[in-house]
């Protein structure tokens, strides 16, 4: 049996679910993946896990985490995809909520799984444009762009967006969000990659503007083309801490 795992969050729709079909038909390694809407538990395949309750949350990382320890599994690779927004048609959701699955859910499946990653594992945390750092004053700009910035740090920052306090905050949650998922990436790969020397590539990526139920129909891509940065990251030989689109680095 193969012993290394592939995890996509978000893998019942979308761009996700065609990360997963896609590996499923030509990857010899496992695959698993999350969502809400999942089937009732296939393991290792898809794990029923509504992002929102932390109860589920809990279920999925302790069935993971057993499920990798009894058949001695390392994990190749973590798509961090599963993602809410606010707008256009989809329901709407409070600051605190897209906060919590875009940015805090990222971080806890990452922290949660990081004992298991292969020697050469790749991170890959599905970001958005809405979160490049030039749609921001100056003033956030910095707080992001800090060179001392921690974890601990940006998640008081965040928290202090949650809040409303500090900075003149947009009223753009799932920006935020994803900015502060690239902010992440960019900490991990100076972590664990520039500093403990490991062999792991950790990257973002904008998949463009996509017709899923997050994109609507009026985006101009498909989800074959919103798919295709991510399926190429997962076997290319592209460089860490940097953010993608059109298999191309872009600013963050
Ligand atoms: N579409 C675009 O134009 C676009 C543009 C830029 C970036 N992105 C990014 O691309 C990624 C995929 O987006 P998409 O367009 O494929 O979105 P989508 O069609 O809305 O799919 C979102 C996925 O996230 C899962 N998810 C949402 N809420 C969840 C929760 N509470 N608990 C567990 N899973 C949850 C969904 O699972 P269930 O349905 O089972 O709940 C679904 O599998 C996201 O990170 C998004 O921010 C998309």
């Amino acid at each position: 049996m193969n012993n290394e795992i592939i995890i996509i969050t978000g893998a019942t729709r979308g761009i996700g679910k065609k990360i997963y079909d896609t590996l499923l038909k030509k990857d010899s390694t496992m695959i698993s993946g999350t969502g809400s809407t999942a089937p009732a538990e296939k393991e290792p395949l898809l794990y029923q896990t509504d992002f929102l309750n932390g109860q589920s949350v809990q279920n999925f990382i302790l069935l993971m985490s057993n499920y990798l320890e009894k058949n001695n599994m390392q994990i190749k690779a973590l798509v961090n995809n599963a993602a809410i927004y606010g707008g256009r048609g989809n329901p709407p959701r409070t600051r605190k909520e897209i906060i919590h699955v875009n940015y805090k859910m990222p971080q806890l499946v990452f922290h949660s799984f990081k004992k298991y990653f292969s020697s050469n594992a790749r991170i890959i945390n599905i970001s958005s444009g809405l979160g490049e750092l030039r749609n921001f004053s100056k003033e956030i700009q910095n707080a992001f762009n800090d060179p001392a910035l921690s974890e601990i740090k940006l998640n008081n920052t965040v928290q202090t967006f949650i809040e409303n306090k500090n900075f003149r905050w947009p009223d753009d949650s799932y920006g935020i969000s994803k900015a502060a998922l690239n902010t992440l990436t960019r900490i991990w790969h100076h972590k664990y990659v520039i500093t403990e020397n490991k062999q792991w590539k950790i990257i973002s990526i904008c998949p463009g503007w996509v017709r899923t139920r997050m994109g609507g129909n009026e985006a101009p891509l498909s989800i074959e083309q919103g798919a295709d940065t991510p399926l190429w990251a997962l076997k290319s030989k592209m460089e860490s801490g940097l953010f993608y689109r059109k298999r191309k680095t872009i600013p963050w």
